[in-house]
């Protein structure tokens, strides 16, 4: 049974890590989190859940103990991730717990996008609300957690940018040292800058993303170093609590699909992952559809599907401005193919003007995001089209990142340099509705209102 008394320690919930493909179990997690015996992933099982009734956690009592518990000024029950912390691994000793606060993002209803879509009930979870703009705090403050835990001085990570962000972030307030590798030139500055600033020694090598986890994956095996890219199975852990959160804003009410993007396929294994336990711990009665759309230019897992069933990763050469998307060859493709299975979803993907039109429709709702997570949206609509998605279903988007997180991708779109000079500039006609390009005007009133008349006449007509 649980505990319903808030000043009483959380029972002790034994966690094990476990191949993902061989079932073999570990007590502690080599320094790649790969499978000492078949190199394969390795992920986070509850053998307790399973057990005798006395272990067992009972549905409506987590249920009402994580609702008071928002009334706590603890700080972890101030944490949309550690509110939930009868469903991870559990830390005896919570003074070594990591957290800004991290989790208690919107979910915010999208009228415009709604009628856009032509469906009745589309919601956006917005993950970019998180303290450094991403989804990914929600898995940093349980994976580096563990990391001060087993006292480590140094963190590393290979990243498009978000991951490089809130590494930094959790390690400057657990005060360990931080190493970041992300490809050159190819990381927003909104990211860059935050890493800086949390104090990463931050490296841009001469490759892709691909190339900087191939790096890091050597390092980590020579030098006292601790991974914190979605390989290690406690950041998806952390993930999971996005769709437990979500499932309390829907009034425990299971939409019909959720949607997410697909870059190294760590968050749609752990949303997966939360909505499978969730259903076999009685929270939820069903699983809703989830279904994962990337970039035309970085499809490997829609290659993947569509070629051989998800039996075999196809690798390929990724392309994309949507940037924290660019890679081609995802850790995690084996656990986002069980995640797809287990739910029946689909997998999409969309050009790069898709892309951008569907940004722009999200920030006509006054929400906005960065380019990755706008293809949930312009998925969508392709899902919508193919019937796929039925016009009384509801649907939730996983947005993932700030729209602040890639500024000159925006001021691009709008001044219409996004696709100038590539083989999408015919294509990206159909973007010019929804460019507005900052006016340049002399400093008069007159030529202010002047403005303000034209563009109150256009919008009438
Ligand atoms: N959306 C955003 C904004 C991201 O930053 C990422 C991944 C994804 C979607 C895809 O999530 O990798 O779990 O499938 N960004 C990583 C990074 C790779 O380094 O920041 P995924």
């Amino acid at each position: 049974m649980i505990d319903h008394n808030l000043s009483e320690p959380t029972p002790d919930q034994t966690s094990q890590l476990r191949c993902i493909s061989c079932g073999a179990e570990c007590e502690k997690a080599a320094q790649n989190f790969r499978c000492d015996a078949c190199g394969d992933l390795l992920e986070i099982v509850y053998p307790t859940w399973n057990t005798s009734a006395e272990t067992q956690l009972d549905a409506a009592a987590l249920k009402s103990l994580w609702l008071q518990r928002r009334a706590s000024r603890l700080s972890l029950d101030e944490s949309g991730v550690w509110r939930f912390r009868e469903v991870l691994p559990s830390f005896p000793d919570r003074q070594q717990i990591i957290t800004l606060r991290e989790g208690n993002t919107p979910l915010y209803e999208m009228p415009h996008c709604t009628r856009i879509a032509g469906l009745d009930q589309l919601y956006a979870k917005h993950q970019g609300m998180n303290p450094t703009g991403s989804f990914k705090d929600t898995g940093m403050t349980v994976a580096a957690s563990v990391a001060r835990r087993e006292g480590f001085r140094w963190v590393a990570c290979a990243s498009t940018g978000n991951t490089s962000a809130s590494m930094a972030a959790y390690a400057a307030r657990g005060g360990m040292r931080s190493l970041v590798l992300i490809p050159e030139g190819k990381v927003s500055w909104g990211k860059l800058s935050q890493a800086l600033d949390y104090g990463a020694v931050t490296c841009q090598l001469k490759t892709d993303f691909d190339g900087c986890m191939r790096v890091l994956n050597e390092v980590v095996q020579r030098m006292p170093v601790y991974l914190l890219n979605s390989v290690n199975p406690y950041r998806l852990e952390g993930q999971k609590t996005t769709v437990i959160e979500l499932m309390e804003q829907l009034d425990w009410q299971v939409p019909d699909h959720v949607i997410v993007p697909g870059g190294n396929l760590g968050n749609s294994s752990a949303l997966g992952k939360a909505f499978i336990e969730m259903k076999q711990l009685g929270l939820i009665s069903a699983l809703p559809k989830i279904s994962i759309i990337q970039a035309a230019g970085a499809n490997p897992l829609v290659r993947t599907m569509r070629e051989n069933g998800g039996e075999k990763l196809i690798a390929v050469k990724a392309e994309t401005a949507a940037s924290a998307i660019r890679i081609g060859n995802p850790a995690s493709w084996k656990k986002a193919v069980k995640v797809l299975q287990a739910t029946d979803g689909s997998v999409e993907q969309v050009s790069e003007v898709e892309i951008a039109l569907a940004k722009a429709e999200i920030g006509a709702d006054g929400i906005g995001c960065e380019p990755a997570s706008a293809v949930t949206f312009a998925g969508l609509k392709k899902l919508v089209k193919q019937g796929f998605v039925k016009v009384g279903e509801s649907v939730v988007l996983i947005l993932t990142g700030h729209l602040l997180k890639d500024p000159e991708f925006t001021l691009k779109f709008h001044r219409g340099d996004l696709f100038a000079g590539t083989e999408s500039e015919k294509e990206a006609d159909i973007l010019r509705p929804q460019q507005r390009a900052p006016i340049v005007l002399d400093a008069t009133v007159d030529a202010v209102i002047r403005t303000l008349k034209d563009a109150d006449s256009r919008s009438e007509t």
